[in-house]
C-alpha cells in the first residue's frame, strides 16, 4: 500500500468545509485516498467506498486520525444495489451528501481492436455509467437541498487521443461531456457540477506510467484542485479544470 504524504494544510486556519458531507467513491487508495485526506482536513465528514475491505479499511483509519466522522462500505459502482445502500447508509450515518466525488477508475490500454467486449463493458461501466448511477443516486437530495458540488474525475486522456488509449479514452472523453451536461441540468439547482483532468499521477493505477514519476503528478496535487473547486465563491463554479504537472514527465 502507498502511504500517502501529508495533505495540504494550514493549522491556524478555520476548517472551512464543517458541516459538509462528502463522498468520495474509490476512496481506499491513490487519489480518491488523498481527496478524502484533503476534505477531512478542511473539516468535511467523509465516505469513502471501494471494493478491496483491507485497503478500505486502513484508509478510513488514515481519514479518521483528522478527527471527522467517516464512514467506510464495500461497493462496486457499477452495481446500481451497492449505490443505494452506500448512499443511505452514508446520509444515515453523517447527514445528507453535500460534496460527491465520482473517483473511482480503472485503467486498460493496447489497442482496441485487440480487446473484447468484456475489457470495454468493464471500462466503461467503472469510468463512466458509474458516474450516472451514483449522480443519480446523490442528486435528488441536493435538489431538495438547493446546494451541492459534484466533481467528476476525468483525464487528460479525456481531451487528448493516443495509440493504445481507445478504450480508457472513450471513458475519459465521455465522462468530460457527461459532466458539461450535467453542470447545465443542474446549475438552476445551485448544484455546481465540475470536471478535473488530471495528466499522469503518481499512483498504482496505470500500466503506461508516467516516464519519470518524479515529474508526474501526486494524489495530492489532485486533492488540492478538488479543495480549490469546494471552496470556491458560492457564486460561480470551476467547471473544468486541467491539472498538469509543472516540468514535462
Ligand atoms: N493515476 C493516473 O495517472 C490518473 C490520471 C488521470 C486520471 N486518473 C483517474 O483518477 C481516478 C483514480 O485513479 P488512481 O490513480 O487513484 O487509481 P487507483 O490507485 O487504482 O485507485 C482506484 C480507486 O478506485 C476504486 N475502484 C475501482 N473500481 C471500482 C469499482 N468498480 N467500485 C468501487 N471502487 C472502485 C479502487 O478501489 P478497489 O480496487 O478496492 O475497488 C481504488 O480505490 C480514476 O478515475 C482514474 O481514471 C488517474
Amino acid at each position: 500500500m502507498v502511504r500517502t504524504s501529508k495533505p495540504n494544510q494550514d493549522p491556524g486556519e478555520k476548517k472551512s468545509l464543517s458541516g459538509a458531507v462528502a463522498l468520495i467513491t474509490g476512496g481506499s487508495r491513490g487519489i480518491g485516498r488523498a481527496i478524502a485526506r484533503q476534505l477531512a482536513v478542511l473539516g468535511a465528514s467523509v465516505a469513502i467506498c471501494g471494493r478491496d475491505i483491507a485497503a478500505l479499511e486502513e484508509s478510513a483509519r488514515d481519514v479518521a486520525e483528522f478527527g471527522v466522522p467517516v464512514h467506510s462500505q464495500i461497493a462496486d459502482v457499477t452495481r446500481p444495489a451497492d449505490i443505494a445502500n452506500l448512499v443511505s447508509k452514508t446520509e444515515t450515518k453523517l447527514g445528507p451528501i453535500t460534496i460527491l466525488v465520482n473517483n473511482a477508475g480503472i485503467g486498460l490500454f493496447g489497442p482496441a481492436h485487440e480487446k473484447s467486449e468484456p475489457d470495454w463493458d468493464r471500462v466503461l461501466d467503472t469510468n463512466l455509467k458509474s458516474i450516472f448511477l451514483v449522480s443519480r443516486a446523490v442528486a435528488p437530495s441536493m435538489i431538495r437541498r438547493g446546494s451541492g458540488d459534484i466533481i467528476n474525475i476525468s483525464s487528460l486522456a479525456g481531451k487528448n487521443t493516443f495509440a493504445g488509449g481507445g478504450i480508457y479514452c472513450a471513458s475519459k472523453w465521455g465522462v468530460v461531456g457527461l459532466s458539461g451536461c450535467m453542470a447545465e441540468d443542474l446549475r438552476e439547482h445551485g448544484i455546481r457540477v465540475s470536471v478535473i483532468c488530471p495528466g499522469s499521477v503518481a499512483t498504482e493505477f496505470s500500466t503506461r506510467g508516467a516516464k519519470d514519476t518524479s515529474k508526474a503528478l501526486s494524489p495530492e496535487d489532485v486533492a488540492h484542485a478538488v479543495e480549490a473547486v469546494v471552496t470556491q465563491g458560492p457564486r460561480s463554479f470551476l467547471s473544468e479544470v486541467h491539472l498538469r504537472p509543472l516540468r514535462k514527465p
